[in-house]
C-alpha cells in the first residue's frame, strides 16, 4: 500500500499555483517576485518535511536528506505566460515523496527545484551551471528578452544563497513531468516511461535592411527586414523536407521587429531560430539548411545577416536501471497503460545526466497542450504519476 498521500500532494500542487496565478495558468519567471516568493514557501515545506533547504548561487533550491540519497525534482518558474503543471508537478511529487518517506522510515529522498529551466536566460540555466555545463561567469552575462542580464537578476536572491550543493552526495535523478504532447492523452494512457530526451539547438538570427518611410518608398527599393524573416519562414519550410522526419521540429518563437511602427518600413528584424531532434546529426544538418536559407534571402533582398552563438544540448538517453525501476512502477500502478517514450521537450535532466544516472517518467497532457495557460492533467494522472515516481524511488 502506498504511503504517499495523495491529498496532501494536490493541495500543495495548487498552492504552488497560486504563485503568479493568472486564471487557469501562471506568469512566474525564474527571479521574478513570485517564482522568489514561491521558493520561499517551498523551502519552509522542506524545512516542515526534516529537510535542510538550501539556496545555491543560481537560485536552485535543494532539500536534502542527510547521508547518500536519490534526487527527484524539476523546476517551479515557469514560461513567460506558462501553464501550471510544467515543473511544478516533479517539485511537488518529489517533495511528497520525500516527505512520505521519512514518515514511514524509507529511503534517503532528496528534492530540487532548479532555476531558470524555461530559459529566461537561455534554458535550463540553473542545471546547467550546476552540472558544470555553463559557467556562472558566463551564464552572468547573458541578457534576456528585455535587456536584463542574469548577474543583475539573480542579486533578489540575496542572503539566500548558502554553499554549493555536492552532487557526489546524490545516487541519481527521477523527474516526474507532464508530457506536454498529444500521444499519452490520445493514447487514453497514463504514464510514459522516458527512453531519450531530444538535443537542441538556438541561435539569435538578424536581418538588418534600410529603415524608412513606408508612404514613400516604392516596393521595389524596399530593403525591409521583415519582409526577409518572412521570405526566410516560409522557404524554410519547404527546404527542410529533405533532412527531416516527422518527430524533428524548428521554431521562430521571438521576434523582435524595430523600429515596430505601422508607418515605419522594418529596418531590422532580430529573432530566435530553435530547433530539435533525437538525432546529432540530423541536428547538423537542419543547421546547414538554416544557414544556407539565410544566407540566399540574405542576398536576394541585400540585408545584412548576424547569427549569434548557437546553444547545444545534445540529445540524452536515460539510464537503464533507473528506466526498468520506472518500468516496473508503471506496470504496477497503470498495468497495460504505460508506453515508453522519447521526450520531445528540453528538461533538467539532460544536464543532470552528465554527473549522475538519471530517468524520468510524463503523465499525460489533456489535448496535448503546454506552454499554454489551459495546461492540464487530470487528478487521477498526476496521482498516478506520484504513485509511479514513488515506487520506482523505493517508497512504497
Ligand atoms: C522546456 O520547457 C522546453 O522548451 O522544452
Ligand atoms: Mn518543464
Ligand atoms: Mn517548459
Amino acid at each position: 500500500m502506498a504511503v504517499v498521500d495523495a491529498s496532501r500532494f494536490l493541495a500543495d500542487l495548487y498552492h504552488l499555483r497560486g504563485f503568479g496565478r493568472v486564471g487557469t495558468g501562471v506568469i512566474r519567471p525564474a527571479y521574478s517576485a513570485p517564482d522568489i516568493e514561491a521558493r520561499d514557501w517551498l523551502a519552509g515545506r522542506m524545512a516542515e518535511a526534516g529537510l535542510v533547504p538550501q539556496f545555491d548561487a543560481m537560485g536552485n533550491l535543494f532539500g536534502l536528506a542527510e547521508g547518500p540519497s536519490l534526487l527527484l525534482g524539476s523546476h517551479s518558474d515557469t514560461q513567460p505566460t506558462g501553464g501550471w503543471l510544467d515543473g511544478a508537478l516533479g517539485v511537488i511529487a518529489a517533495l511528497e515523496v520525500a516527505r512520505a518517506s521519512r514518515e514511514s522510515g524509507g529511503p534517503a529522498i532528496s528534492v530540487v527545484s532548479f532555476q531558470d529551466e524555461e530559459g529566461r536566460f537561455g534554458g535550463t540555466t540553473g542545471s546547467a551551471v550546476w552540472s558544470g555545463a555553463l559557467a556562472l561567469a558566463d551564464a552572468d552575462a547573458v541578457a534576456d528578452t528585455d535587456g536584463v542580464i542574469l548577474g543583475e537578476a539573480r542579486k533578489v536572491l540575496g542572503s539566500r544563497i548558502g554553499p554549493d550543493v555536492n552532487p557526489r552526495q546524490f545516487t541519481g535523478f527521477i523527474e516526474l513531468h507532464i508530457e506536454q504532447g498529444p500521444a499519452l492523452d490520445a493514447a487514453g494512457e497514463q504514464i510514459g516511461v522516458v527512453s531519450d530526451i531530444v538535443g537542441y539547438r538556438e541561435m539569435m538570427v538578424t536581418l538588418t535592411g534600410q529603415q524608412n518611410h513606408a508612404g514613400t518608398t516604392p516596393m521595389a527599393l524596399r530593403r525591409d527586414a521583415f519582409q526577409g524573416l518572412s521570405r526566410f519562414a516560409v522557404r524554410l519550410e519547404d527546404r527542410m523536407r529533405n533532412v527531416v522526419t516527422p518527430q524533428s521540429v524548428w521554431t521562430i518563437g521571438h521576434v523582435a521587429v524595430a523600429p515596430n511602427a505601422a508607418s515605419i518600413v522594418p529596418g531590422q528584424v532580430r529573432f530566435s531560430m530553435q530547433w530539435r531532434d533525437g538525432d546529432k546529426d540530423r541536428l547538423a544538418r537542419m543547421r546547414c539548411v538554416i544557414e544556407a536559407v539565410l544566407a540566399d534571402v540574405a542576398g536576394e533582398m541585400e540585408l545584412g545577416l548576424e547569427i549569434g552563438p548557437l546553444m547545444v544540448l545534445e540529445p540524452v538517453a536515460m539510464d537503464r536501471a533507473l528506466r526498468k525501476r520506472l518500468e516496473a512502477a508503471a506496470e504496477a500502478v497503470a498495468p497495460g497503460r504505460w508506453r515508453l517514450m522519447p521526450s520531445g521537450a528540453l528538461h533538467d535532466a539532460t544536464n543532470v545526466a552528465r554527473l549522475m544516472p538519471v530517468a524520468m517518467l510524463f503523465v499525460p497532457s489533456i489535448g496535448g497542450i503546454s506552454h499554454a495557460f489551459e495546461e492540464d492533467t487530470a487528478e487521477a494522472d498526476l496521482v498516478a504519476g506520484l504513485r509511479v515516481l514513488a515506487r520506482a524511488a523505493g517508497v512504497t
